[in-house]
């Protein structure tokens, strides 16, 4: 298995695979630039001759740089920088390119399944997602000054953003990432409400997920604690890579 980005998720896949926490699979290559790892660093040829399966957990760049490449190389490709596929033309190109498989991350939420199999019965009319986050992780430099003041100092919640997906992601490229898992697995991105909130008391990240259509009404909610590597990277973003593969490579029950 290939790791591109060895950073808060890819240095916890990359020990956990190498306690042999998933049966099956080994780390055989890592690309990142910036890390130094046991293995050596590759450059994106070396990493394509040693992986059946390639993890991308490097950010938006690296999957615009490396995605599709992977998949027509005849590796698999699991994506965990969701967020990216809000560019439509990232998102064709993944799509099209032909090869190995496309995987996407479910990451720091899930319940996909129900709500999948909810749209098979009749179309699901809202689909939305509040996403509370510890203030300071909210703050951007596009914000006005008074934004980012209340952020930085202020005690109540202050709501940030309210739109569509696609627009979050946009703004909010390292942190909209379940936003964009929630579009891609229902509605789309310019269908799904999100809205941001950033609470001074928070110390893990919530989600509140809810979706509503003919099958009935669906309300799911998530409270993350965060990478102690990356305060806007929820910690157990990076079992679910693990889990993922596991999954994808071990001959055994899937949860279908
Ligand atoms: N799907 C989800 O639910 C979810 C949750 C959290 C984070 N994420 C996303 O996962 C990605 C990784 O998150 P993280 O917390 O590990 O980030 P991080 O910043 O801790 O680590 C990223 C690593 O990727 C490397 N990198 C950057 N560009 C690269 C490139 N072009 N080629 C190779 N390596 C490159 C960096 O050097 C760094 O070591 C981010 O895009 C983040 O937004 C997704």
């Amino acid at each position: 298995m290939g790791l591109i980005g060895c950073g808060a998720i890819g240095s916890v896949v990359a020990r956990e695979l190498a306690k042999g926490a998933i049966d099956g699979v080994a780390l055989t290559s890592v690309l990142d630039p910036a890390v130094r790892h046991p293995l050596g660093v590759d450059d994106r040829d070396a990493l394509l001759s040693r992986s059946d399966v390639v993890v991308e957990a490097a950010g938006h760049g690296a999957l615009r740089d490396h995605g599709a490449a992977v998949r027509e190389s005849g590796a698999d490709l699991l994506v965990v920088s969701i967020g990216a596929l809000a560019d439509q033309g990232l998102e064709a190109e993944l799509r099209q390119a032909q090869g190995g498989r496309l995987y996407l991350c479910t990451g720091a939420i899930g319940g996909f399944d129900i709500l999948r199999a909810a749209m098979l019965l009749g179309p699901l009319e809202t689909v939305s997602i509040t996403s509370t986050k510890p203030a300071a992780a909210l703050s951007r430099p596009w914000m006005d000054e008074e934004v980012r003041e209340a952020l930085a100092s202020g005690s109540d919640p202050i709501m940030v953003f309210d739109g569509a997906a696609r627009q979050a992601c946009a703004r909010f490229p390292e942190s909209a990432n379940v936003t964009a898992t929630l579009s891609l697995a229902t509605v789309g991105f310019d269908r799904v409400r999100v809205q941001m909130v950033g609470d001074p008391a928070a110390t893990r990240v919530r989600h509140a997920v809810r979706a509503s259509g003919t099958a009935g009404n669906y309300e799911l909610s998530f409270e993350n604690a965060a990478s102690p590597d990356n305060p806007r990277t929820s910690a157990v973003t990076a079992y679910s890579v693990l889990r993922a593969l596991a999954d994808v490579r071990r001959p055994s029950v899937s949860f279908l």
